[in-house]
């Protein structure tokens, strides 16, 4: 099986590129042009009954999202709907990879892939949109559903952990503190277990519609104070209510997941949120 990639060079294609390398598989790895030529019937790489596109280009900025639609619909939804044409019709599968968000409103708990989608942004309805076109165009399909994403390169400012040790370096040294909203919970979860959980659903030849989230949720403060306790920071993290974070997007305070169909099916549990953190942390500052 050859994989091709998508938005190779995000927080989660970064992550699979080498995952999928170090696993000796023939990876193809697409920069933004490419992904388009795709999505135009101009395909740049061979499709193949044999090839894999794990679909992970998008546009991610929820606010840009919510303030500029028509640009959100054309990178979200249009995007994929192309991709999905040009798989159907090399009869290439396609691994779409969604979010959690998607879920919306409606549930105080961790969504589950049975629960009925309500999403409450453009972001999240330009991503139900595209699963739609996924799941229509072959039901050899996937589509993964993931959140709170870190990883990747620590440059990246759409990497969440390395963003904020940044926050709690600068916090330090004007002796600070940082608010972290204790309302909006989620699922954190590492790049490197969801390019993981990829291959293994490629290599089982499974389809539709799976969560795909580190184990255990939290909220965005837990998740804040964890990263400072990994870093030994003596910054403090003072908890605030969502108000004071004013926000155009109106995400919904549930984006937490849970990984129902993967326990369904046998797969072993994804890593725990606050391991991986602790783990990936290391590799940063190694001691
Ligand atoms: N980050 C999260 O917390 C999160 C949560 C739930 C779901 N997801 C989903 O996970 C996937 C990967 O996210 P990520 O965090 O890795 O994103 P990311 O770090 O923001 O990377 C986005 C990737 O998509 C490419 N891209 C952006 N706009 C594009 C466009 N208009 N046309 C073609 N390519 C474009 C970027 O290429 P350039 O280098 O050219 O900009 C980059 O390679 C996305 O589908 C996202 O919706 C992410």
């Amino acid at each position: 099986v050859k994989i091709i990639i998508t938005g190779a060079s995000g927080v989660l294609g970064t992550e699979c590129c080498s995952v999928f390398k170090e696993a000796s598989v023939d990876v193809v790895c697409l920069t933004r042009e490419s992904a388009w030529k795709i999505a135009q019937g101009r395909t740049p790489v061979e499709l193949k009954e044999d090839t894999v596109v794990v679909h992970a280009a998008a546009n991610t900025d929820v606010e840009f999202c919510e303030m500029f639609p028509d640009s959100c619909y054309r990178d979200n939804f249009l995007l994929s709907q192309g991709i999905a044409q040009a798989c159907h019709e090399y009869r290439s599968k396609i691994v779409y990879i969604s979010s959690a968000g998607v879920y919306g409103e409606g549930k105080s708990v961790p969504y589950c892939e049975y629960d009925d989608a309500h999403p409450t942004t453009h972001h999240h309805r330009s991503k139900l949109l595209a699963e739609k076109c996924v799941l229509a165009a072959s039901n050899r399909n996937l589509v993964l559903r993931t959140g709170w994403l870190y990883g990747g390169s620590v440059n990246n400012p759409r990497n969440f952990v390395s963003r904020m040790i940044k926050e709690f370096q600068k916090a330090s040294a004007k002796g600070t503190v940082l608010y972290s909203n204790v309302e909006q919970k989620g699922s954190p979860t590492f790049g490197r277990d969801v390019a993981k959980r990829i291959l293994d659903l490629i290599n089982g030849d499974h389809q539709g519609v799976f969560n795909v989230v580190n184990e255990g949720t939290a909220s965005r403060f837990e998740y804040v104070k964890a990263i400072g306790a990994a870093v030994n920071s003596n910054v403090v993290v003072e908890p605030a209510s969502a108000i004071a974070f004013e926000r155009v997007a109106k995400v919904s305070p549930n984006e937490m997941a849970r990984n129902w169909r993967s326990q369904e099916i046998g797969l072993p549990c994804m890593p725990n949120w606050h391991k991986s953190l602790v783990d990936y942390i290391k590799t940063l500052h190694p001691t």
